[in-house]
């Protein structure tokens, strides 16, 4: 069975924990895109490059969770070369056998326009900035400021703008608790199978 999932939505918004969710409950193959974006950025040296030659290493080093690796993470990601180095890799995991979810920024816009569910997943952003908070610490002011920064180079930016696509389900997790998110999302996914 060939069967996509996408997850768009900002940073913190609970894409990754509704996306582990979603892949466990379902048995599908999970991807977060995020994570190919931040080892490039991480990579140092021509950005283009790193994409192109990216490794399940690259994929595992320890240092990719960071503000800091999120936000050099944004800075390649504006760059279309290394968006279009990405693609093939992208597009080849969404359509593999037996199901898979991609969670990112572009998946139900750019990578995965056929996708049989697309959700785009939010929330404000200082409930998001908060969450983050929580789990990194330091400064709560200056993580919102971080996340309001990331925000707007992904939403601005020309090529794969973040955005919801109009056949996209919202789920907004500001009020919503995760698990009920975890719950609309397999609901849509259980009614699309
Ligand atoms: O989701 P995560 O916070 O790990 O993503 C890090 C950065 O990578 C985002 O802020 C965004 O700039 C970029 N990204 C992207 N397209 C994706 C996934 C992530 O541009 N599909």
């Amino acid at each position: 069975m060939i069967f996509t999932v996408a997850i768009d939505g900002p940073a913190a918004a609970g894409k990754g924990t509704i996306s582990r969710a979603v892949a466990e409950r379902f048995g599908f193959a999970h991807l977060d895109t995020g994570l190919l974006y931040r080892a490039v950025g991480a990579k140092g040296g021509d950005p283009v490059e790193a994409a192109l030659t990216l490794s399940d290493a690259d994929l595992t080093r320890d240092d990719l969770r960071t503000l800091e690796a999120g936000q050099a993470a944004s800075r390649v990601a504006v760059i279309p070369e290394v968006r279009a180095a990405l693609t093939d890799y992208q597009r080849s995991f969404a359509r593999r056998e037996g199901g898979a979810v991609l969670d990112g920024r572009d998946i139900g816009t750019v990578i995965c326009p056929e996708a049989e569910v697309k959700l785009f997943v939010t929330a404000s952003a200082e409930v998001r900035a908060h969450r983050r908070w929580l789990e990194v610490g330091g400064d709560e002011a200056q993580v919102l400021a971080e996340v309001i920064e990331r925000d707007k180079r992904d939403a601005e930016r020309a090529t794969a703008p973040l955005k919801a696509v109009e056949d996209a389900v919202v789920i907004d997790t500001t009020v919503l608790s995760i698990n009920a998110a975890v719950d609309v999302a397999c609901r849509v996914i259980a009614e699309a199978l």
